[in-house]
């Protein structure tokens, strides 16, 4: 089943159980305290917390999400950076017995999917906020009605705050005053060819890391407020449910790799054919084509919605998803014939990023056209803007990775040079010396920062 067909599927459902369909938000939120719009629930604190939305109590929608503090962990079978969230909320309306009743039916009936490939979870209580056994029982009826006995440990599986709490902040402790959060529950698909690896765990289970299990729907049961003294109940019990499109499409076609799915594919199979390499098991290339082509997707949403490349806040996150393709496409095999910028087939210099990348920025206009997020826009500026921030970077891109080469063991000092002198963003100097086994200390680097703009505006005065 394609994306757009999984999405109509969604609407479509939670229009007919009364839900109203709003548009997605920007992807900068309003709220200035936050970089990016990360969940779909952001846009809805409000209305979680409590005022009247003025499309009424049961909502749905899909929005455009993004991720910075998943950028290290893409290239992987499953991570992204930018995803669309389908997601649902009850602002005081329905709770725990109709949300995980229409997840277990839009997930089995209209998606099709094998109930006995799912696995659920739920909250085990700590000592503030008691286990949940209302989900643990509801999960049982539900899977009952498939036929299915859902044991403990077996099918349901109960976890603590670091997997079955959901708020914005890390944990539970360090939730901001007033933020709201609650126990949520999770589904995950099992990817039954995958086999899973020891190396995570001596037993596989839905949260572990190898990549057998998916999570592709999250039900949370918001119903608290963070206040100084711990948890008060919120005046009104909501439900916030996310499931990620990309991951749900990829449970539909039982495909394990999110960058195979329609969403992604066309911009794989461009990169495939312009930089002339493989894609697949035991490629070295397959984890690179796959950060290129989150990033550069990331990256063109987050140029629509008006950032543009900086050393500050959202524009440097952009900064850093540009540079690290570039990075990524330096690193690729070299000297194999590429496609330059008219087409035709010449040697590897035209592998540069600034010829590369905003090419890129066509799949992706055609995988999303039949969504509101790209009915008009200015391409060429995306492009352009693309191409001008990898056309700075490539001055100093190859030197820099030179100079990196030949530095023994890395210091604060030199770590701050290539920031300097050769643009590498902070984290993007910190993944290149971890691949040669060397940690940069984040201290001593701010401690060279410091003392480099103590020393420019003691100069400005000069
Ligand atoms: N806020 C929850 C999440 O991001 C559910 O939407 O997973």
């Amino acid at each position: 089943m394609k994306s757009s067909k999984v999405r109509q599927k969604y609407f479509d459902f939670f229009t007919k159980k009364g839900h109203k369909l709003t548009p997605s938000s920007s992807i900068i939120p309003s709220d200035p305290t936050t970089l990016f719009t990360s969940a779909g629930m952001q846009p809805m604190i409000p209305y979680l917390l409590g005022e009247a939305h003025p499309q009424g109590k049961r909502i749905v929608n899909s929005q455009k999400c993004f991720r910075s503090q998943d950028i290290m962990e893409v290239g992987d079978n499953r991570h992204t950076t930018f995803f669309e969230m389908l997601g649902n909320w009850s602002f005081g309306d329905y709770f725990k017995k109709e949300q995980l009743g229409w997840v277990f039916e839009f997930l089995t009936k209209d998606l099709g999917l094998d109930p006995n490939k799912l696995y659920v979870t739920a909250f085990e209580g700590n000592g503030q906020i008691p286990k949940d056994r209302e989900t643990v029982e509801i999960w049982q009826e539900l899977f009952k009605t498939a036929g299915i006995e859902a044991k403990l440990n077996e099918r349901i599986f109960l976890y603590g705050a670091a997997k079955n709490w959901w708020t914005r902040a890390d944990s539970p402790e360090s939730m901001p005053e007033g933020e709201p959060g609650g126990p949520d529950s999770e589904v995950f698909y099992l990817f039954d060819q995958i086999t899973h690896d020891p190396k995570f765990g001596k037993k596989c289970h839905p949260n572990c890391d190898c990549g057998r299990f998916l999570e592709i729907a999250n039900s949370v049961f918001m119903q608290y407020q963070k206040k100084d003294k711990g948890f008060i109940e919120l005046p009104q019990k909501n439900v916030d449910f996310g499931g990620g499109l990309e991951r749900l499409v990829a449970a539909c076609q039982n495909q394990p790799d999110i960058f195979k799915i329609d969403l992604f594919w066309p911009i794989i199979e461009k990169l495939k054919e312009d930089l002339r390499v493989e894609y697949g098991d035991g490629q070295n290339s397959t984890a690179s084509l796959r950060v290129i082509a989150d990033h550069i997707k990331a990256a063109t949403f987050l140029i629509k919605d008006g950032v543009t490349p900086s050393n500050k806040m959202q524009g440097y996150v952009l900064r850093r998803l540009l540079r690290r393709c570039a990075v990524k496409i330096h690193a690729l095999p070299q000297g194999r014939p590429a496609r330059s910028a008219d087409g035709s087939l010449n040697d590897s210099r035209a592998w540069e990023a600034n010829d590369i990348l905003p090419k890129l920025v066509d799949p992706i206009i055609d995988i999303y056209q039949e969504t509101d997020y790209f009915q008009t826009g200015d391409w060429d500026q995306i492009r352009q803007t693309i191409a001008e921030e990898l056309i700075k970077f490539k001055q100093t891109l190859k030197r820099g990775l030179r100079q990196i080469k030949k530095i023994d063991k890395v210091t604060g000092k030199n770590a701050f040079d290539l920031y300097q002198s050769y643009g590498f963003p902070f984290e993007l100097i910190e993944e290149l010396f971890l691949e040669k086994g060397q940690k940069v200390s984040r201290e001593e680097f701010d401690k060279e920062f410091k003392k480099h703009q103590e020393l420019s505006h003691q100069g400005s005065f000069l």
